[in-house]
């Protein structure tokens, strides 16, 4: 099957993915509320169209965090995206640059910040971090990241503890005792030849290559994981920012704002922007959907920081939606992660070609030819 849009690329994602990874991916935490929110609140945004305008020339390209892009759309941070194809992380950064926009690069990634900024060519790349108790190795971390070639941080605030995700106890990845866990792993492996053999044995994803350092050399995935839930921060405030500046001098931006006072503290706090996220609805469940955050958020802030956001996009017209609501820019999740796991970089490269195609079509169907054109009078008012 050629795939021709996200749910082609999730459906092969399905079938090729052992299952306690294809429902790590798609998890939301507790009832997953939040996470169908993010998608019925998005698809319920009435787009208003307009006709005979002048729609020739659309200029989709737009500057996010000091980058000129072709078109206001990131990768955002997918921790063990190496588990989804061998080295994973890096043929999605090389897909991002193929296409033009940034690919950010989860702490707890697979593949090493240095091996990924070597395959992003001197494309953006960001840089995302968990917030740890232990302040050396976060320093530590961002020098790498830095001399990586990581230009911008992305620091994720909404992980102070872990919400429960009732898919991955089903699936066997989480809570067993470890022998139990590998039995069941390995049951659902073995119906899976392709990834085993391509992934599991030749891509070498057993290890989390930015925190294993701060672990032991070669730990395993477990240990790794152990470390990183026993040192989650749960104690920062705002004043975060002042450390993170003395350790980064690019670009800051705070991930995981769903509130208008939070957004107005980043501000105070000096952050140079924020993404309002809900983490794809996987960490507190009944929190708002990021469209309906978003246009209180983007009130409050937009114009004295840069406000992304990310929740549910699935297609171009969402990412329309954004944009009209007020975001300068726009980042997927899972919307990278199926097309990696079903075709790996020529998976992402042809949905973000997607991805930019059907923004196209917003455009010129609502009547705007630059970016900045995308605003609520795009909408229908519901
Ligand atoms: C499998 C998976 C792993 C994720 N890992 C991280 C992570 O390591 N760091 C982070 O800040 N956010 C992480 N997120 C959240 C994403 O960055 C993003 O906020 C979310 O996926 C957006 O929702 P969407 O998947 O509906 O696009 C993860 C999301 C998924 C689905």
């Amino acid at each position: 099957m050629t795939p021709r849009s996200l749910a082609d690329y999730k459906h092969l994602a399905e079938r090729r993915l052992p299952r306690f990874l294809f429902e790590y991916v798609e998890a939301g935490s507790y009832l997953e509320q939040t996470r169908l929110a993010n998608r019925r609140d998005l698809a319920g945004i009435g787009l208003r169209q307009r006709v005979l305008r002048d729609v020739s020339r659309i200029d989709m390209s737009a500057t996010v965090l000091g980058h000129h892009l072709p078109f206001p759309v990131a990768l955002a941070p997918v921790g063990m995206a190496g588990m989804m194809a061998r080295r994973g992380e890096v043929q999605a950064a090389r897909a991002a640059r193929e296409i033009g926009v940034p690919f950010t690069l989860s702490s707890a990634s697979c593949c090493r910040v240095e091996e990924v900024g070597a395959a992003s060519g001197g494309g953006p790349f960001w840089f995302q971090l968990y917030m740890l108790k232990d302040r050396g190795y976060m320093a530590s971390l961002l020098t790498r990241a830095r001399e990586a070639g990581c230009t911008a941080l992305l620091v994720t605030v909404d992980l102070p503890c872990l919400g429960a995700r009732y898919r991955d106890y089903r699936s066997g990845i989480s809570n067993d005792p470890w022998p139990v866990r590998i039995a069941r792993m390995a049951g659902q492996v073995l119906p899976r030849p392709h990834w085993l053999w391509n992934v599991g044995l030749r891509g070498r994803p057993h290890t989390l290559g930015n925190i294993a350092d701060g672990v032991e050399r070669g730990a395993s995935l477990a240990r790794v994981m152990g470390f990183m839930q026993a040192n989650l921060e749960n104690a920062a405030g705002w004043n975060i920012i002042d450390w993170l500046r003395r350790h980064w001098d690019g670009p800051i931006v705070v991930k995981g704002v769903l509130d208008a006072e939070d957004a107005r503290e980043a501000v105070r706090g000096g952050a140079d922007g924020i993404v309002v996220s809900n983490h794809g609805g996987r960490q507190l469940d009944g929190v708002p959907s990021t469209a309906r955050a978003l246009p209180a958020i983007a009130d409050a802030v937009g114009g004295e920081l840069t406000v992304l956001v990310d929740g549910g996009v699935r297609t171009g017209l969402d990412v329309a939606r954004m944009l009209a609501l007020g975001a300068e820019g726009v980042l997927i999740g899972r919307a990278w992660a199926y097309p990696l796991a079903a075709q790996g970089q020529r998976g992402v490269a042809h949905m973000l070609g997607l991805l930019r195609d059907e923004l196209r079509v917003a455009m010129a169907l609502t009547g705007a030819t630059r970016i900045a054109e995308l605003t609520r009078t795009s909408l229908l008012q519901s």
